[in-house]
C-alpha cells in the first residue's frame, strides 16, 4: 500500500508497535530449554493484549501465531515441541494485523555458545538490512535494495536465497512490489513517497538453494547450513525511511 492519510499512519504505527513489542518479548524468552510452542504462546498473549491477530494464520492458515525457524530452517518454521539448545540460531518472524493494517518484522537470536560463524551470519543479515535502508529513497529503483543487500552479503562470504524476498505490506501480508535480495535489472519499479514495504535479507552460510520441508511450511537450506533473517516494515520518504517495527 501507499500511505494516503493520517489514519494510515496511525494504523501502521500502531500495528508496527505491536510487532516490535512481540519481537522484544520473544527475544527475551528465547533461551535454551524453552520450546518454540511456548514462545508462540507468548506472542499470542501479546497480540491478544493489543487487539492484534496473526496475519499468516488469518491469510494462509499458518498453524501458529508467529514463525520460528531454527538453525538450517530459514523461514516459515512451525512452533512446536522443539526445545531450544545452546548455540541455536533462532529466527523470530512476526506479522500482525490490527484494525486492517499489517506489519511484518523478523530478527535472528543466536543463543549463548553459538559458533563464530553463527554470530557473523546474524550480524551480516543486519548489516545487509542497514545497507539497503541507506539506498531506499523515493525516486530510487526497488532493485537498488537488492543490489545493496547482495553486495553486503557477498562481501561477508555468505549467500542470499533468490527465492526468498521482501514485499509490499500494509493492508495484506504480501503486496506489490516484490523486493528481491539481489539486483534484478529487469525490475523497473520505482520507490515512491508513502510506499510501505519490507526489507528482509534472508541469508545462509552456505548454499543459496532452499527446499520446503515435508511439513509443507518450513523452508530449509539445501546443504544444511545456518540461516539468518533480519526484517522491518518501513515507509519510503524523500529521506530516511520511517521504520514502523523498530523501537
Ligand atoms: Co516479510
Amino acid at each position: 500500500m501507499s500511505i494516503t492519510s493520517e489514519a494510515d499512519w496511525r494504523g501502521l504505527r500502531d500495528v508496527g508497535h505491536v510487532v516490535h513489542l512481540t519481537l522484544e518479548g520473544l527475544a527475551a524468552a528465547t533461551k535454551p530449554g524453552v520450546s518454540t510452542r511456548e514462545l508462540d504462546s507468548i506472542a499470542a498473549r501479546i497480540f491478544a493484549a493489543h487487539g492484534a491477530q496473526s496475519a499468516p494464520a488469518l491469510t494462509y492458515a499458518f498453524p501458529g501465531t508467529v514463525l520460528i525457524s531454527v538453525n538450517d530452517e530459514i523461514v516459515h518454521g512451525i512452533p512446536g515441541d522443539r526445545r531450544l539448545a545452546a548455540g541455536d540460531v533462532v529466527k523470530l518472524d512476526v506479522t500482525a494485523v490490527k484494525d486492517g493494517y499489517v506489519a511484518d518484522a523478523a530478527r535472528t537470536v543466536v543463543l549463548e555458545g553459538g559458533s563464530d560463524e553463527a554470530y557473523r551470519l546474524a550480524a551480516c543479515a543486519e548489516a545487509a538490512f542497514m545497507a539497503a535502508l541507506s539506498v531506499a529513497r523515493a525516486g530510487a529503483r526497488v532493485n537498488a535494495i537488492g543490489r545493496a543487500v547482495h553486495d553486503t552479503v557477498v562481501r561477508h562470504g555468505f549467500s542470499i536465497v533468490p527465492s526468498l524476498e521482501g514485499h509490499g505490506v500494509g493492508r495484506a501480508i504480501h503486496e506489490r512490489p516484490a523486493v528481491p535480495n539481489y539486483f534484478n535489472p529487469r525490475q523497473k519499479d520505482v520507490l515512491t513517497e508513502g510506499l510501505v514495504l519490507t526489507i528482509e535479507p534472508l541469508i545462509t552460510a552456505g548454499s543459496n538453494e532452499a527446499y520446503e520441508d515435508e511439513d509443507g511450511w518450513t523452508i530449509r537450506t539445501m546443504d544444511g547450513s545456518l540461516a539468518a533473517h533480519h526484517e522491518h516494515s518501513l515507509v519510503i520518504t524523500a529521506g530516511d525511511p520511517v521504520l514502523l517495527t523498530a523501537a
